[in-house]
């Protein structure tokens, strides 16, 4: 019975309208090397929005707008020229693009953007256990990367 409460609360999209998503939730990798690492803003550089440890993963409300309710900060997509974009965390909420396709972080296929998802990168970019969030639109791939794309998702629901 819980099981089913927290599955629908987790898709607003079939919700009536008027209803209010309220809940915030911890946005995480679901697969290896990055599986159980949340995401927070970057210890040293709190702009950088990146993976890392559980215990400091911060929660969010993802609604067109992605915003943590521990800093009230806003997670924008940057307009570099690569095909590869920075997220960053910000007092203005720039990106309103962003939803969920199941328990997966995208930006809609209504938004400028069109149906993407946000990308981490394997190794580790920033250090050991952090690794650092782009939003890919192409193929290039920020440097010391590899291609093991990593998607972000709500934590496991089942
Ligand atoms: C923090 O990260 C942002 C986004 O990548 C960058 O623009 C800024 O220069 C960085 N700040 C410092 C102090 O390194
Ligand atoms: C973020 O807020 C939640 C809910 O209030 C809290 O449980 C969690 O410890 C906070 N995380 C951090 C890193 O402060």
């Amino acid at each position: 019975m819980l099981g089913l409460v927290v599955r629908l609360l987790a898709m607003p999209v079939m919700m009536g309208a008027g209803f209010v998503f309220a809940k915030p939730e911890q946005i995480r990798s679901d697969q290896s090397p990055t599986f159980h690492y949340y995401l927070q803003a970057y210890p040293k550089n709190a702009s950088i929005v990146a993976l890392g440890p559980a215990a400091s993963g911060e929660y969010f409300n993802i609604d067109g707008t992605i915003q943590s309710t521990n800093t009230s900060l806003y997670i924008n997509i940057g307009s570099e020229t690569t095909s590869y974009k920075t997220v960053t965390f910000s007092k203005t909420a720039a990106t309103t693009a962003w939803g969920l396709e199941g328990d997966t972080i995208i930006t809609t296929k209504a938004s400028t953007f069109g149906r993407r998802k946000p990308y981490l990168y394997s190794p580790p970019t920033l250090q050991r256990n952090y690794w650092q969030v782009y939003f890919q639109t192409g193929s290039a791939v920020p440097s010391g990367t590899c291609n093991n794309y990593q998607s972000l998702h709500l934590p496991c629901l089942c």
